[in-house]
């Protein structure tokens, strides 16, 4: 196990090992049988960067519940603006239930704004979200997270399926970018 890498121009240097995310992860997952002990919930992971957080959590769910991947794609449209995204990729409906989203990072709160807003037009009964970590930022945003792994500063972030440049998503472990 490696203490620092190299991708591409940057170095990072390891800052949670696997072992502190298992154990944070396995917290995660008994407050969320906990609390949705009497509902079936279905959990949206939010593709590429949550793949791994996602099924590690999700194994420790005793819940019954569902599980259907998603992505925010940019929207294929002729708006100007270049800002509207769309959530890709769920076909069921999802009205009337229980969702989860599962997120890698929030770090403005702006894509997490965006999921939620359209699971609520949807008609999802209640929606709440689970994310491996949180940046400063996001504590500013009207949208809450209300299961959260690890908080951060500002600090750029790559492994357990964080990428830099697409790369860095294999890695077990989180590394912090050094300046
Ligand atoms: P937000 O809309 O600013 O909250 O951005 C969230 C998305 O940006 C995440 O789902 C990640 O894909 C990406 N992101 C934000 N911070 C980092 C980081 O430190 N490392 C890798 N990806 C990041």
């Amino acid at each position: 196990m490696k203490n620092s890498i190299q991708l591409k121009d940057l170095t990072f240097k390891r800052f949670i090992s696997e072992e502190k995310i298992n154990e944070r992860i396995l917290a995660l997952a008994n407050q969320i049988n906990t609390d949705y002990a009497d509902k079936a919930p279905v959990f949206l992971p939010i593709l590429n960067g949550s793949f791994m957080f996602a099924s590690d959590l999700i194994k420790q769910v005793s819940l019954a519940c569902q599980v259907s991947f998603v992505k925010v794609s940019s929207y294929a449209g002729t708006q100007s603006t270049g800002q509207l995204k769309t959530l890709i990729g769920h076909e069921d409906s999802l009205f009337n239930q229980d969702v989860i989203i599962v997120e890698d990072i929030v770090d403005t709160g702006f894509t997490l704004q965006l999921i939620v807003n359209d699971l609520k037009s949807r008609g999802a009964k209640s929606v709440e979200t689970v994310s491996l970590l949180r940046k400063q930022k996001a504590r500013e945003k009207e949208v809450e997270v209300k299961y959260v792994g690890f908080e951060l500063d500002e600090q750029f972030v790559v492994g357990y399926g964080l990428d830099y440049d697409g790369l860095g998503r294999n890695l077990k472990d989180i590394y912090e970018q050094l300046d």
